[in-house]
């Protein structure tokens, strides 16, 4: 599919009013989007687990103006309360996605969100809430085409996530989602992102993803700031072929399930991406001495006990911890006995590769 496809066209049927949830959870990157072009284009391809867990839940009740208004009409609420700081982001959204759903401003909109982790926890819940709102606008859009096919639903669906968040585009179906042209990754788009089509060892089944909080603070850079920082970075064009090299490596890696170069690709992933930050200007560390002082915890448990685990990070401080489910019971003790002591007020939070937003 390409970009025209997603402008509307004319809507067969007619809606009043109604109301509809989505559950939708958060990714995480195993290769980093770090860098974007104009319209919400990922300067490089990235591919991410789907989170289970961690999730955002939206309900979108709709009910339609008499006549159109000039502008989005639309309330917001975050845990049952109005979030007046969330509104300029939705407006953003709003006017991005508008031309490829016309019938915005046709209704009023009451946005109820909340999210199943804690919201200072240092988890962007961008992947989430961006995901979980396109699909309930994609519901809309499908009450005004009942014809539509899943297909369709699901490419759209992600293609308005990116653009509220570029992540998100990874949340709407799992488990492992691939976003951004690929040349060994038929049916690879930027513009939306599609389930990774090829083989998947059963190794990588439930793989465990355990989120230690090291920094529960405001995002210290925002993500919007960091992809810009890549324009002009010195190393961006080395970084951004890294990442289709990584991509294609990876696919030998899950069809085989090579745990020890599957670790070496993340965990090179995971640093490159704080690299990138280090050495752009202005410069930033995003990593905490809790940090760091896991990673080596993490390498020296893995070289005395044979174990898969490796590590993760987004743009910040929290260490996702990554392993497979026949490990689940001696990496946990051994996050419980050596990791939790660097986690802020001692917080973690267990998930797993999941598949998807659903409908509640
Ligand atoms: O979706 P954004 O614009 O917040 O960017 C997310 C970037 C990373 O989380 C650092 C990497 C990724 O691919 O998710």
């Amino acid at each position: 599919m390409r970009e025209k496809d997603f402008v509307a066209g004319k809507y067969s049927a007619s809606v009043i009013d109604g109301k509809v949830t989505y559950k939708s959870p958060s990714n995480i990157a195993l290769v980093k989007y770090w860098g974007k072009k104009d319209n919400q284009v990922p300067a490089n391809p990235s591919v991410s687990f789907t989170l289970d867990s961690c999730a955002t839940t939206t309900s979108l009740t709709y009910s339609k103006l008499e006549e159109p208004g000039k502008d989005f009409s639309f309330e917001l609420l975050f845990e049952g309360k109005p979030k007046p700081d969330f509104k300029p982001k939705i407006q953003t959204f709003f006017t991005r996605i508008s031309n490829y759903l016309p019938f915005l401003k046709s209704y009023h909109f009451v946005i109820e969100t909340s999210n199943s982790f804690p919201h200072s926890s240092g988890i962007a819940s961008s992947a989430s809430g961006m995901s979980a709102l396109a699909l309930c606008l994609m519901y809309i859009e499908n009450q005004l085409d009942p014809a539509m096919e899943e297909d369709y639903f699901n490419a759209k669906a992600s293609f308005l996530a990116r653009l509220g968040s570029g992540s998100a585009a990874r949340s709407i179906k799992g488990p492992i989602m691939q976003w951004g042209h690929h040349q060994d990754t038929e049916g690879s788009s930027d513009f939306y992102a599609i389930n990774y089509p090829y083989k998947v060892h059963e190794v990588f089944n439930n793989y465990q993803d355990t989120i230690l909080l090291v920094d529960k603070g405001q995002k210290q850079v925002s993500s919007t700031v960091g992809h810009n920082l890549m324009h002009g970075h010195p190393f961006a064009e080395q970084r951004f072929k890294q990442a289709h090299d990584n991509l294609s490596k990876l696919q030998r890696i899950f069809a085989e399930g090579d745990l020890p170069n599957f670790i070496k690709v993340v965990e090179s992933e995971a640093l490159t991406l704080h690299a990138m930050m280090m050495s752009s200007l202005p410069y930033f560390m995003l990593m905490k001495p809790n940090t760091l002082e896991i990673i080596n915890k993490i390498w020296e448990f893995r070289a005395e006990s044979k174990s898969h685990l490796c590590f993760t990070l987004d743009a910040g401080a929290n260490v996702h911890v990554l392993y497979p489910e026949s490990e689940k019971d001696l990496v946990l003790q051994f996050i419980k006995d050596e990791l939790v002591a660097y986690c802020e007020n001692g917080q973690y939070l267990c998930d797993q590769i999941g598949n998807g937003a659903v409908e509640i």
